[in-house]
């Protein structure tokens, strides 16, 4: 059989709200769908995707000797300077020794000790921002989620408080260059908001430089290995990639999990007294994942599930998919804090292997042990943002 062709409904307002059936759907009818508008096969299945994160046969870099399709929809980061300074050393988009000897520089930089130290910090913002919301009506995202986040990588990297909402713009805009389909007002937008960041980044690396602090920044521009140091536009990049990654996937997970807690009549009050936090965390990042898809190419023809892929051909690992799938997870439709398998796929695997899982856990349990002091209640309906890779709500109006 050949592989099936479909238009993915990525646009479709129903399938943004619940996109878990029809993705469902696919999984069952066969294991790749070739989506005619991106030009990307979608692997659904969970092992799939297990085995595409394992393989070196699926790489997250265009190959050299790549030629783009003239109706290919997929925007190419090269043709806009400023993203593509932001870009080029995008751990996310490097493969082989480049990105292992770069991972194990920014990894130097960004220890679990590191990170753990920020528990305080993180105690005290969470508790600030609660004591200050209108407990009748206020929106859980901009209210709470957005600023704890921000504050937070702020503080690890060393980024002075006050620019806070300049990073917040500049990472919305830019995060949208990572859709399935960008228009070209969002491209253009995204390709200011990287100039402006790329700016700001190179004069902050040069005060840090001058006069070094206990933060991530400091700590990037110092870090060794083999005598090899982080060129000013490898720590420039990872900055900005640590800041969006480290930012939008936390806020719409916090989201995404209170959301799912109430349209599933889950009372917030207690919930961690009567479970593992950590399971609420892990089964509720399973359960709506944040980040759902992620793209490869294939390097050399190869088989997946017994079907051809051929050389150069693009896939995009769906995540949020692979995590309900049946055969991995039972009865995978249903919050269970008491699952056993924890192995979800919304961190990743293999070499690309969310590197703040660390942070990103820590931030959460925080989060929510304090949320948890409270029985939340949506006031209204939550909107979907309309995109469909960084799942998230517009806004969550609630009271506690
Ligand atoms: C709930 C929150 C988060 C989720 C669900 C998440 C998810 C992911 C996923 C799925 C990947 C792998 C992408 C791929 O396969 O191409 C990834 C990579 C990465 N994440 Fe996260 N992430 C989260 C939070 C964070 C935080 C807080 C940081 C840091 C501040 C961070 C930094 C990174 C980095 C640097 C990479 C690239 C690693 C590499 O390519 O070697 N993430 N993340």
């Amino acid at each position: 059989m050949t592989i099936p062709e479909i238009s993915f409904p990525n646009e479709d307002k129903d399938f943004i709200k619940n996109p878990y059936p029809y993705l469902k759907e696919l999984r069952e009818e066969y294991p790749i769908h070739y989506d005619k508008s991106s030009g990307l096969n979608l692997i659904t299945q969970f092992e799939d995707v297990k085995d595409i994160q394992k393989s070196k046969n699926f790489i997250s870099s265009e190959p050299q000797d790549y030629t783009k399709d003239a109706d290919e929809k997929l925007i190419n980061p090269k043709d806009y300077d400023y993203f593509w300074k932001t870009e080029e050393f995008n751990l996310l988009n490097l493969e082989g020794n480049i990105h292992d000897e770069l991972r194990g520089l920014v990894a130097k930089a960004f220890l679990n000790r590191q990170v753990q130290e920020l528990r305080p910090f993180m105690e005290n913002k969470s508790k600030e921002l609660l004591d200050k919301v209108n407990r009748g009506s206020f929106d859980l995202l901009a209210d709470y989620a957005q600023p704890y986040s921000i504050a937070v990588i702020g503080e690890l990297l060393g980024v002075p408080k006050e620019d806070y909402d300049k990073f917040l713009y500049w990472s919305h805009a830019i995060v949208k260059m990572y859709d399935l389909k960008v228009s070209d007002e969002s491209a253009a937008e995204a390709e200011s908001a990287a100039k402006d960041f790329y700016i700001y980044m190179n004069n902050l690396i040069d005060e840090k430089n001058k006069n070094p602090q206990n933060d991530m920044i400091s700590r990037l521009s110092q870090v060794s290995e083999n005598n090899q140091q982080l060129t000013k536009d490898q720590i420039i990049c990872t900055v900005i990639l640590l800041l969006n990654a480290g930012h939008e996937a936390t806020v719409n997970t916090i989201g995404n999990s209170i959301v799912a807690l109430l349209l599933n009549n889950i009372s917030t009050k207690n919930l961690n007294h009567d479970f593992d936090i950590k399971k609420i965390i892990e089964e509720l990042i399973r359960w709506d994942s944040p980040l759902q898809f992620f793209q490869r190419w294939v390097l050399e023809d190869t088989e997946l599930s017994g079907i051809k892929l051929p050389k150069n051909s693009k896939i995009a690992m769906l995540l949020g998919s692979a995590n309900r799938d049946e055969t991995a997870f039972k009865n995978p439709e249903k919050i269970d804090f008491e699952r056993k398998n924890l192995n979800h796929t919304s961190f990743g695997g293999g070499v690309h292997f969310c590197l703040g899982a660390h942070l990103a856990r820590l931030e959460l349990e925080v989060s929510l042990e304090n949320l948890f002091k409270n029985e939340i209640n949506l006031i209204s309906d939550p909107e979907r943002t309309g995109a469909f890779g960084i799942r998230g709500f517009k806004k969550i109006n609630v009271s506690i």
